[in-house]
């Protein structure tokens, strides 16, 4: 018998041994991806406007190449309990409780910013002058530092590179107060303008993912265990370097089960954290955060109806005719109805609201189109005057996730009231104040606010076919992003209404400018004087409306304009100067509009061609009754104020759509009228790949992933992301299913438990995919079933979020099948290499038995005859087992004193008392999760040892 135990000794050591160099593994791992990705436009100094890149950063997360969405329903067994008192659970969120009434279940958003991870990147903050970060993913090369970010090499390199820290690339304090100021504004700003039903309790994340972008960031642990309190989303703020125009970034990487992005991670550049820049960094941060929020087309794909349904429909792709390309328009109900207004398009024909096409034409953008939408704030550049429109926040307020607050509107001018011909033609059929042709000619800007130049560039290639308004084919307008279309653009000093900034204004015409004046074409010029230059064919006056008329002033000379505009005449002056019609001007009264209905529909339908169309839980002809759809479905009572009141577990405006409980979103699912589904691009950057590119970057799980049949995995597709899961996710799942106390114990089964636990731990963080490529199939059941063959563990297989049989399927229809075979050879392995062991410290202790008993008088204190205690597959030793063994060996000393040595200092290693195993009980920690949602009579969480549940 105490051959035995000291073989267990010594393999113990030697497994200690075999751990330390695996750590070592997992710790010296290094970057293998390589992606490109580009950013236009650089300048020195402080830009003038923000380059969003978030259009590239999709590109780069959806590069691997994801199909387009398909639902594909998994099953969920149906089982709501909910438990009020509990301080730590997340309540079904969105789903109502009797008490609320649904006004009242819209509180303003809570944004959460965690600055943990500042400077806190050794390769991607910049921590001193000249330090080389990483930006991006820069493949291995021979040479350090290669490729070097270059904004001046032909072409520029602004991704996928090293980066050289400058000064301004450090984020010292100064830079972080501003930081914390002006993110403090930002989430200031949207708590004003957004409200959501908001989370009960703390904020729990599942943990599941590795979240963000370029290295992404870590969670802390405890948002997973404990969640954050008073919070309806997590922001993640790194400060690292950027390059070009941009001046930060974000992404979101968790959702809740409606599908809310309830975690992102925010990269706002040191180098732009100055006071100049900080009109433009607040506008900029704005953005960014809308994107998080849900203007992003991973978000698209979980926008919820009214009825809190997945919507069948964001946005539509066609082949434009007469724009000559693919075009990608938002068809969502509150943005046309918004859009409708602001361009006062009210005919059946309105197509919806155009998308940047980012990453190439005919794929789904996360901006606006900025030739229709102009300095809107989520139009693909930032500057100062970027205004967030009612178009945008109606986008967000169909999501479903929001309820939006319009006075937080600004007014956008362009294209005002320019009817469905402005978004459906080429802008050159435009009217003449969205339009100009020529650079010889000055003209007003479209919203006669200033004086303007038209740029018009030569390029080196030819513009796209569709982009050609010149006969030129590389001639074209300045902004790609605004279709190269040519419109005047204001001279720095052609403000008429900024005394401040603007020139002068010019006698000779009977200028005035002032907070009244407006441009307008003129050919006007004192008597007996001749106009100096040819282009300049315009001037700015004052103007007043009156009296149902528009009036201008030359000279302080009033005239009253013709109603439709047109050419008038000034004593004293030669020419005339062209009035613009009265509308124009004098909107304060709403123009009469073909089509547009009274009240606007109280903006709760949609009106098309005069007639209101309203949405689900609206009636009358303006939409102006509340009334309870279908009688609230059977599932709710309706309110005296027309408002269904729905049933615990049902929600939606008609309370027809049942929720799933919390563990559907805490596995890392999404719910769908009552199932829960698993979808890889649940997660931002998170896309199927083949498992063999996936496996060079993974330390842990390449062999797990290796020793299965090809086939597709769901992870991150940034090999440093990737890492990061390995590192945030997997280990600690790794380390809980691990029999506390045993690892170090035995050999024979603790190679075979660890690597059970491995794999669990592997395939629960990086499942497989489906045959289409876009779900995720949850882990097999026999997998969880033979861990716990393994471990001698106790872990809920039977619990459908996360398990699933594969009977009657086939292979292929789980994570993780298949794997007997391979458990058998794992098995004789260690088998065979424990047997090896045991004979030859047999062996040894044969030999020292046979030389102690030969040479000593006295027996005792040699072995203790204490009992093995076996429970299933452990064996639990008592302290006696241990005496008389092998700390001397290798030392020289009298045969006596050797054969009688205590042992406690070795016993101190090895021993532990108790050997405590997972239990059933363990999967809520393994998952964390909460299971007294579902099991309230399993009150305790945590490890339980194997002596108090096993016995
Ligand atoms: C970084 O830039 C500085 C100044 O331009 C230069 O002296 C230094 O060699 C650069 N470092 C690397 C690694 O290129
Ligand atoms: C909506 O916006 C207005 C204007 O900024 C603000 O005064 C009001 O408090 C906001 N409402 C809510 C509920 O935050
Ligand atoms: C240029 O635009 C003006 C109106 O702005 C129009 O009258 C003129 O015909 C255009 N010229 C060309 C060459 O298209
Ligand atoms: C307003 O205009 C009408 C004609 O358009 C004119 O008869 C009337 O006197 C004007 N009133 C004022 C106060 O100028
Ligand atoms: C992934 O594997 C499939 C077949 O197994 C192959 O058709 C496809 O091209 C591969 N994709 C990539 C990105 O390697």
């Amino acid at each position: 018998m105490h051959q035995r135990c000291l073989a267990l000794g010594s393999t113990g050591s030697k497994q200690i041994l075999l751990l330390l160099i695996w750590v070592e593994i997992v710790a010296s791992h290094e970057d293998h991806s390589r992606f490109h990705w580009h950013d236009k436009g650089q300048r020195s100094g402080t830009p003038q406007s923000h380059s969003c890149i978030h259009d590239k950063i999709l590109e780069q997360q959806r590069r691997i190449g994801v199909k387009q969405y398909k639902i594909t329903p998994q099953v969920y067994e149906d089982e709501v309990e909910v438990i009020m008192e509990d301080p730590h659970s997340r309540r079904l969120l969105s789903v109502s409780s009797r008490a609320d009434v649904e006004l009242e279940k819209h509180q303003p958003i809570r944004i959460f910013l965690n600055y943990d991870a500042v400077g806190h990147s050794t390769d991607r903050d910049c921590h001193s002058l000249h330090d080389v970060v990483k930006l991006g993913e820069p493949a291995p090369s021979a040479t350090p530092g290669f490729p070097a970010c270059n904004s001046l090499s032909e072409p520029p390199i602004y991704g996928d590179c090293w980066y050289n820290c400058t000064e301004e690339d450090i984020s010292g304090e100064d830079k972080k107060k501003r930081l914390h100021e002006a993110l403090g504004e930002t989430a200031a700003w949207f708590r004003r303008a957004l409200s959501v039903e908001q989370i009960k309790g703390p904020l729990r994340l599942s943990g599941y993912s590795a979240c963000g972008q370029d290295g992404g960031v870590q969670l802390p642990r405890q948002y997973v265990e404990e969640g954050v309190e008073d919070a309806d989303l997590v922001l993640l703020v790194t400060t690292r370097p950027t390059t070009g125009n941009t001046l930060a970034w974000a992404v979101a990487c968790e959702r809740d089960q409606w599908g809310r992005a309830i975690a992102g991670h925010v990269n706002v550049a040191p180098r732009h954290l100055t006071a100049e820049a900080e009109s433009l960094l607040s506008a900029t941060l704005i953005h960014e955060v809308m994107h998080v929020l849900g203007f992003d087309p991973h978000a698209f794909a979980h926008f919820r109806d009214e009825q809190k349904r997945r919507r069948s429909e964001v946005v539509q792709q066609e082949h434009d005719q007469k724009l000559g390309r693919m075009v990608t328009r938002v068809v969502l109900p509150r943005v046309i109805m918004h859009s409708r207004q602001h361009y006062g398009a009210y005919d059946d024909k309105f197509p919806g609201l155009e998308l940047e096409d980012g990453g190439g034409r005919g794929t789904a953008g996360s901006h606006w189109e900025k030739r229709l939408l102009m300095n809107e704030i989520m139009t693909g550049s930032v500057d100062t005057r970027s205004v967030v429109s009612a178009m945008t926040l109606a986008l967000l307020e169909d999501s479903g996730w929001y309820k939006a607050n319009y006075s937080m509107a600004e007014q956008l001018d362009w294209g005002q009231n320019q009817g469905t011909e402005f978004l459906m033609s080429r802008c050159d059929a435009w009217n003449g104040a969205y339009h100009c042709n020529s650079t010889h000619s000055s003209g007003c800007t479209y919203n006669r606010e200033a004086e303007g130049y038209c740029p018009i560039e030569q390029y080196n290639n030819d513009l796209p076919a569709w982009a050609r308004y010149f006969p030129e084919p590389n001639k074209g307008g300045q902004s790609s992003l605004a279709d190269y279309c040519a419109y005047y653009v204001a001279y720095s000093d052609g403000s008429c209404i900024d005394t401040n900034s603007a020139r002068s204004p010019d006698r000779m015409l009977g200028e005035t400018r002032g907070h009244e004046s407006r441009c307008m074409a003129s050919s006007l010029v004192r008597t007996g004087f001749v106009r100096g230059s040819t282009m300049q064919g315009h001037g700015c006056y004052e103007h007043r409306c009156s009296n149902q008329t528009l009036e201008v002033a030359v000279d302080g000379v009033w005239q009253t304009c013709p109603i439709g505009g047109g050419p008038i005449q000034f004593n004293g002056f030669n020419g005339h100067l062209v009035c613009p019609p009265y509308n124009e001007l004098c909107g304060s009264t709403v123009p009469y509009i073909p089509g547009a209905c009274p009240h606007a529909c109280n903006l709760n339908g949609e009106c098309i061609n005069g007639e209101c169309h309203c949405f689900l839980g609206f009636s009358g002809e303006y939409c102006n009754q509340r009334v309870c759809p279908s009688g609230c479905s059977g599932h709710g009572t309706c309110t005296a104020n027309g408002v269904c009141d729905c049933e615990l577990g049902y929600t939606g405006t008609d309370c027809s759509t049942a929720g799933c409980d919390e563990q559907c979103s805490l596995h890392g699912g999404v719910c769908d009228n009552g199932v829960c589904e698993f979808r890889c691009s649940d997660y931002a950057g998170y896309t199927c790949q083949n498992s063999s590119a996936l496996i060079p970057s993974l330390a842990l799980c390449g062999d797990v992933l290796a020793g299965e049949a090809k086939g597709q995995h769901c992870a991150p597709s940034e090999s440093s992301i990737l890492q990061q899961l390995e590192a945030a996710v997997v280990v600690p799942n790794y380390n809980r299913l691990i029999p506390s106390g045993r690892p170090l114990f035995s050999i024979f089964d603790n190679g075979y438990c660890s690597a059970a636990a491995k794999r669990l731990a592997c395939w629960i963080s990086i499942q497989r995919c489906d045959m289409d490529g876009d779900n995720r199939l949850r882990v097999c059941q026999s997998a969880c079933q033979s861990y716990n063959k393994a471990c001698g563990a106790r872990l809920d297989c039977s619990d459908r979020t996360l398990f699933s049989g594969e009977e009657g399927y086939g292979l292929g229809t789980c994570t993780g099948d298949g794997i007997t075979e391979a458990w058998l050879q794992l098995h004789l392995r260690t088998l065979l290499l424990a047997g090896l062991l045991i004979a030859i410290t047999g062996f040894f202790l044969a030999t020292i038995r046979y030389i102690c008993q030969t040479l000593q008088t006295s027996g005792s204190g040699v072995m203790g005859d204490s009992m093995h205690d076996l429970h299933g597959p452990y064996v639990v030793i008592t302290e006696g087992e241990f005496e008389g063994g092998l700390s001397g060996t290798g030392r020289r000393k009298p045969l006596g004193t050797f054969c009688s040595l205590p042992m406690e200092p070795l016993l101190s290693l090895f021993m532990h008392k108790t050997s405590r195993l997972p239990s059933r009980r363990l999967l809520s920690d393994i998952l964390l999760m909460h299971t007294q949602q579902l099991h309230p009579h399993r009150a305790t969480r945590g490890v339980e040892s194997m002596s108090e549940e096993g016995n």
